[in-house]
Parts: C-alpha cells; structure tokens; sequence
C-alpha cells in the first residue's frame, strides 16, 4: 500500500486593490452582477463574470425555483451563456463573488461540486484552462490557476473511452 497526496495550489490575496486592473475589473462585474440573481428564497445572490479569449466579459446569476433543486448556480448560468452565445470560445478567467442579506461578504465562496463539475468540462471542451478568481464584496481574494485543481480525481470524458 502507498498513501498518495493531492495538493491545491492559489493564489491568496489581502484584497483586491493587489489585482491587476483586468482581474479587478472583471471581479468588479461579479461583484455588482449579484444585483441581479434572482434568490427569493436563499436572499443568498452569487454573481459570475467571465472574460473570454475573445476579450469580450459576460455575466451571470443564480436562478432559483420553488421547487429548490431546480435551482441553477450562477457558474453553471454563466457557462449555459458562454456555450451558447461565444460556441467555441474558451473562457480565460471566471470571477465569481456573492452578497447575502443574511450575513457579511467579506470573505471567499467557492463553486459548488455540481458546478465544479461542469466547470471542468468546459476547460474539456475547450481545451483550456479557465482561471478562477473567488471574492465576495470586499478581504481576500482567491486565485486557483484551473477548474482541475479544484475537483482532484475527477471522472471525465476519457473514462466513457474503451
Ligand atoms: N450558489 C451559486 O449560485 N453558486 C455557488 O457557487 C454556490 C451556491 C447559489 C445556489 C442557491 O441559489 C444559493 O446560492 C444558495 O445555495
């Protein structure tokens, strides 16, 4: 028997007054999209933002449902968007931050594991790593350099091939 270790590696930052102007502008839109989610029932309101390698910034919000497990992330809005909208356009860097009237957004949320599945897809699809830069209103800043680092030992395209 040999025990193995995975390891995640980011970026942290104190805030985002030490991110360079693109990054800042992008967490920005996250920051101020969360306006826009639509969670009656959470009052939780998750804002997306992707810059796409085309240069061009799309956004996104949660979609909740009375229903509840109808309700869709604003990550996986955002990509429905971005495959929609920009077919075959890689996402370079995904900013994603939140607002809750329920508690202080000072701090970080990380994607769900439904979204970090789906997330890791795109980078699939794509063939090319979407950076992810995690925030919420104000203090640190995360920066993961891909989706793969956040979902270790993932079941991808390649294991459906003999
Ligand atoms: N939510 C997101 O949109 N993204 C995340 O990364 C975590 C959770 C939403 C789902 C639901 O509308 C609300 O936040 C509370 O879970």
């Amino acid at each position: 028997m040999e025990k193995k270790q995975i390891s995640l590696t980011y970026e942290l930052y104190n805030n985002s007054g030490e991110l360079n102007q693109q990054d800042l502008n992008l967490l920005n839109q996250a920051r101020q999209v969360t306006a826009q989610a639509y969670a009656p029932y959470s009052q939780f309101h998750v804002g997306a933002a992707a810059l796409l390698a085309n240069g061009e910034i799309i956004t996104g919000t949660n979609q909740e449902n009375a229903a509840y497990p109808v309700t869709i992330c604003a990550e996986r809005v955002l990509l429905g968007i971005a495959a929609m909208l920009h077919p075959n356009t890689p996402i370079h860097t995904l900013a994603v931050s939140f607002s809750s009237e329920h508690r202080d957004a000072a701090s970080p949320i990380s994607p769900c594991g439904m979204c970090r599945q789906a997330l890791l897809e795109y980078e699939g699809r794509m063939q090319q790593p979407i950076r992810i830069i995690l925030s919420g209103q104000s203090g640190q800043v995360y920066i993961i350099e891909s989706a793969q680092q956040l979902l270790p030992l993932a079941f991808t395209s390649s294991e459906l091939k003999a």
